[in-house]
């Protein structure tokens, strides 16, 4: 986690070449923002009285803080939560201004349509509510108190298919340097010869000068390695006119090859210096790794064939909206590594920069995707009413923000992109290899313009015969599955009919009947029992066994990719439930995802993980609390990557089974209470177990916190799993409690989940009612130290106490 931080944040020490001097200073501005949703006007003026106004500080979310109410206008594809109008005001006090000081501001993502002003000065609008942006502060910054306005205008919904959120969602940075620099995203690091031996590293760099005169600098770029160690420097003269760029060649023998496997990374730090005293430096981390895309054969990284194991994903954390701290990210990314998934897709638009910068340390690769559509809007108030002016502009701050990335191995130029042109997928793919010549490009169901290098297909790639007949057709065309899998699950729920989405629930642009026509063409999953055996569920909620689908199962869609050399590996939809696109009022999302709302992992995690992952392992699904179906034949379901299973009822052994290609085994179990028990072998040795017990009355509380310790820095937050048992302390599946939090000490409640995607209770309150035996709350540390108690209660039920320390930041 220290080295993700050192990355993005760090002040430059220049111990390496005998300095010991922080030039460049990148400063959080993330707090003390004031903050009004009332109608004003003129508050970009610097007279503007602000101070009835709320206090924060960012990244904020403002629409998660809202109601969910039908008469939203965000409707089912924002979740039913609210848009409007925000401003945010927070004054920068600057000390010592020199003629040749430098001063930038950095947004690293507003949602949407922002003004910013400095002391009344407008700098600019920005309408993409995902990339990144800055600001030339200098000419208008003075010594002393300065006044920051923002306008953020999210009045006109829905501005997304998907929860956009509202705000300046993302941190915010002010940068110091001086007149001659490298301006932002101004390195570009790529590494065009790659073995096991050697590697040669290409160093582009940027530069500019405010000077009138050509001025005569000296550019060092030494190369460390992540321990710290300077592995290789160069330097070069060169003559600076207002803007130049200088190409640098390193050799490194024996280099660290970066893989999800291992993240090994290395660090530039450009040096800019006119007469040895030192004007710039810039720190851009990179890795170094050989990405083939070979015909026919698959991908193929530092010359070993590999699979991408990848999840679509949007951006937004359950009850924290769109802002989502770092401490919080990490833990999502964490759950997603331990799953065994080796490829994130940033559906459908740039993330944050924490998130390549995880991505880098912790071993994702990354289809890095810059749009949902292009010209033509897609919904109704989307970036697509702003592309023709904007995207140029746009497409290359992201390009050139994330091309260091060794996570990043492909770009995406958009996603089931409206009636789009042969000729408009040539301009963008021309544009991106304009910037970036190293990666391929693929496009979100693309694969019918011929200009994108690997074929993406979504949900029509999940019908039969579909990837087989491109194929035929396109022999020399690698194929990624862009977006497939799609199924459907709600944690702690099960069916045991298969159940088809177009079929059963369509979704609001289907029709029932359309299934008949699609039948043949979907893969059938067969039932898991000739009666259902819980009919009593709301269709509303999906199966948690591996039968509620689109159009293709994840076990026959991960046959594909494995018997396909030319399909590369897929991004599923998603990994994580995301709020937004429901299938209609009173559902806040619609259950893609193989982890809910809060975090938790469904049963399809688990599949996954027997899928994907080498750590022995065994899962069990469902719960084992069926009162009132005893004797009646219940399918229990197992997922491994062993190559067999036990099973065992209260100590009986129901037999072994070996794995084979349905990938998972069914045991038809008559339900008695007790303990359901698999044990899984391999070569007869036993590798892995997993235990469902019937539990007894709800009794009291389990706690589990991502951590105990925190820093009184306003950013930490630790994430605190709650979960209902009885006296023994067994987990209750079906508990269905409202629970109370209460704490004490320097900390406050960021947000409040369940999972459950009916529940529109706030995600903002000190209370949320348990769904299936779950639910999550997430606490910040303020900026004192102390101790944290949080208490959690119910009434029928034994509250808990748990402390936690919150330590004194030594700066
Ligand atoms: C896809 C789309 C995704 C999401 C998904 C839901 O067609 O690309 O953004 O809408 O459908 O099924």
């Amino acid at each position: 986690m220290r080295l993700i931080f050192i990355h993005i944040v760090g002040l430059f020490f220049l111990s390496s070449i005998g300095f010991s001097q922080t030039v460049r200073e990148r400063i959080s501005l993330d707090f003390d923002w004031k903050f009004t949703k009332e109608e004003v006007s003129n508050a970009q003026e610097v007279a503007f009285d602000d101070s009835n106004w709320r206090v924060l500080n960012v990244p904020h979310d403002w629409s998660i803080e809202g109601e969910y109410r039908e008469e939203n206008p965000s409707g089912k594809s924002g979740a039913f939560l609210p848009g409007g109008i925000g401003w945010y005001r927070k004054e920068i006090q600057v000390a010592d201004k020199h003629a040749d000081d430098k001063y930038f501001i950095t947004f690293d993502g507003v949602y949407l349509n922002s003004d910013v002003w400095i002391n009344g000065h407008h700098l600019g609008f920005h309408p993409n509510g995902y990339i990144s942006f800055e600001y030339d502060l200098t000419p208008h910054l003075k010594e002393g108190k300065n006044t920051l306005a923002v306008k953020v205008d999210h009045s006109k919904l829905p501005s997304g298919r998907w929860y956009t959120g509202s705000g300046i969602y993302r941190h915010v940075w002010l940068t110091k340097t001086k007149n001659i620099y490298i301006p932002q995203s101004g390195t570009f690091v790529t590494t065009p010869q790659v073995s096991k031996a050697s590697a040669s590293v290409k160093i582009v760099t940027s530069l500019k000068s405010e000077l009138k005169a050509a001025k005569k600098i000296t550019l060092k770029s030494i190369v460390r390695s992540n321990t710290g160690e300077v592995v290789s420097e160069t330097t070069t003269k060169y003559k600076l006119q207002k803007t130049g760029e200088i190409t640098q060649n390193i050799q490194l023998e024996n280099p660290k090859l970066w893989s999800p496997t291992t993240p090994d990374m290395y660090t530039l730090e450009s040096v800019v210096m006119v007469d040895k005293i030192i004007k710039d430096t810039y720190s851009t981390p990179f890795g170094i790794r050989k990405v083939e895309w070979k015909n026919n054969e698959g991908l193929f990284l530092n010359d070993t064939p590999i699979l991408l194991k990848g999840l679509s994903n949007h951006q937004d954390a359950g009850a924290l909206g769109v802002a989502v701290p770092n401490d919080v990210l990490y833990h999502r990314l964490k759950l997603l590594k331990e799953m065994g998934c080796n490829a994130l897709r940033t559906a459908h638009h740039p993330f944050s920069p924490e998130f390549y910068a995880m991505c880098d340390t912790m071993g994702f690769m990354v289809m890095d995707e810059a749009f949902d559509g292009w010209w033509r809007p897609k919904a109704k108030f989307d970036y697509g009413n702003y592309f023709a002016d904007y995207w140029q502009k746009d497409l290359e701050g992201f390009l050139k923000r994330d091309r260091n990335h060794p996570s990043v191995i492909m770009w995406s130029i958009g996603n089931e992109v409206h009636k789009f042109t042969n000729e408009e997928q040539k301009i963008l793919v021309d544009f991106v290899k304009s910037i970036d010549p190293t990666r391929f490009v693929t496009q979100g169901r693309g694969y019918k313009g011929t200009h994108i290098d690997i074929a993406g297909f979504n949900g029509h790639g999940e019908f039969k015969n579909v990837l087989e007949d491109y194929h035929a057709k396109n022999p020399n065309q690698l194929i990624v599955g862009t977006e497939i899998t799609h199924t459907l699950q709600t944690r702690g729920i099960y069916r045991t009919q298969t159940w088809y989405r177009t079929k059963d629930n369509p979704a609001p642009w289907e029709k029932p009947e359309q299934f008949a026509k699609m039948e043949n063409k979907v893969y059938k999953i067969p039932n898991l029992s000739d009666e259902e055996v819980f009919p009593n569920i709301t269709n509303k909620y999906q199966s948690s066994y591996d039968n509620s689908i689109v159009r293709i199962g994840v076990r026959d869609d991960w046959n594909r990719v494995e018997k396909y050399d030319y399909y590369v590996g897929n991004f599923r939809w998603t990994g994580f439930d995301y709020l937004g696109e429901s299938f209609n009022w009173p559902a806040r999302t619609a259950n893609f995802g193989i982890i809910d709302l809060a975090g938790f992992p469904k049963d399809h995690y688990y599949l996954y993980q027997s899928l994907w992952s080498n750590e022995p392992m065994v899962h069990v699904l469902p719960h084992w609390n069926h009162q009132g179906k005893e004797g009646q034949k219940i399918p229990v379901v197992v997922y491994t990557n062993a190559s067999s299973v036990e099973l065992f009822l209260n100590g009986k052994s129901l037999g072994e089974k070996v794995m084979g290609k349905e990938r998972q085994l069914v045991w038809q179990v008559p339900y008695e209470k007790g303990e359901i028990k698999a044990i899984a072998r391999n070569k007869n040795k036993k590798v892995a177990e997993d235990i469902v017990r019937s539990s007894g009355e709800a009794y009291s509380f389990q706690l589990i916190p991502s951590k105990t310790e925190v820093y009184a820095n306003q950013t930490d937050v630790i994430r605190c799993e709650v979960n209902i048992i009885d006296k023994d302390g067994v987990f209750v599946p079906d508990a269905d409690h409202l629970v109370e939090f209460t704490l004490d000490g320097p900390a406050k409640i960021l947000g409040v989940e369940n999972g459950d995607i009916l529940d529109l209770s706030s995600n903002k309150a000190k209370f949320r009612k348990v769904f299936n035996g779950k639910c999550v709350l997430f606490f910040q540390s303020s900026d004192e130290a102390g101790l944290i108690k949080l208490t959690v209660k119910s009434t029928k039920l034994n509250s808990k106490t748990m402390t936690f320390k919150s330590l004194k930041v030594i700066r």
